[in-house]
């Protein structure tokens, strides 16, 4: 039988989770779940405008969907938003039901392919985004199991993710 794995990523807006997801998703044969999609989902609001009622509701909605996706049964992936560490509940949700792989990127490469007028927190403002990795990169790494630097080509990183998993299964068997 398939050991059970549920596997989580965190990282910065721009840090490459959607996308990386959508890879671990074919590679490892299991279902993704886009946190913010689910969030939507849920609240029948777009994202834009839970924020616009007020980053606290937008919260709220995200530890909901977090307390939700964790008591799904069986083995997937989910790709998290990047305030997801801003809440200790949240972390301890993570780290207590999830594998939690942290996809690490600078902010150089961020800042090359972000769109940042589609985040509702960094909306024209890109010190803003400076501002989110000093506040969060700490907490980036203290609520993951798993680091992963996202400077390689992306097969690559997909690969060290997966080998990475593996050896972190064998740890805690
Ligand atoms: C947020 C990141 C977004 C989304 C929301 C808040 C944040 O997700 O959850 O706009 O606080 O950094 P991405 O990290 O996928 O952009």
């Amino acid at each position: 039988m398939k050991e059970e794995s549920k596997i989580a990523l965190i990282g910065m807006p721009g840090c490459g989770k959607s996308t990386i997801g959508k890879m671990l998703q074919e590679e490892m044969d299991l279902n993704l779940i886009d946190l913010d999609e689910y969030i939507v989902k849920l609240e029948e609001k777009t994202i834009d405008d839970l924020f616009s009622i007020g980053e606290d509701i937008f919260r709220t909605a995200e530890t909901n969907a977090l307390i939700r996706t964790s008591n799904l049964e069986g083995s997937f992936i989910v790709s998290t938003g990047g305030g997801i560490v801003k809440k200790e509940e949240n972390i301890k949700i993570l780290k207590d039901n999830f594998i939690v792989v942290f996809i690490d990127r600078s902010l150089e490469s961020i800042y090359e392919d972000i769109d940042a007028s589609t985040r509702p927190l960094l909306k024209n403002n890109k010190d803003a985004l400076l501002n989110l990795y000093k506040e969060r990169y700490d907490l980036y790494k203290a609520a993951c199991h798993i680091q992963i630097n996202n400077k390689f080509d992306i097969n690559e990183v997909v690969k060290n993710i997966i080998s990475e998993i593996k050896v972190y299964k064998g740890k805690k068997s």
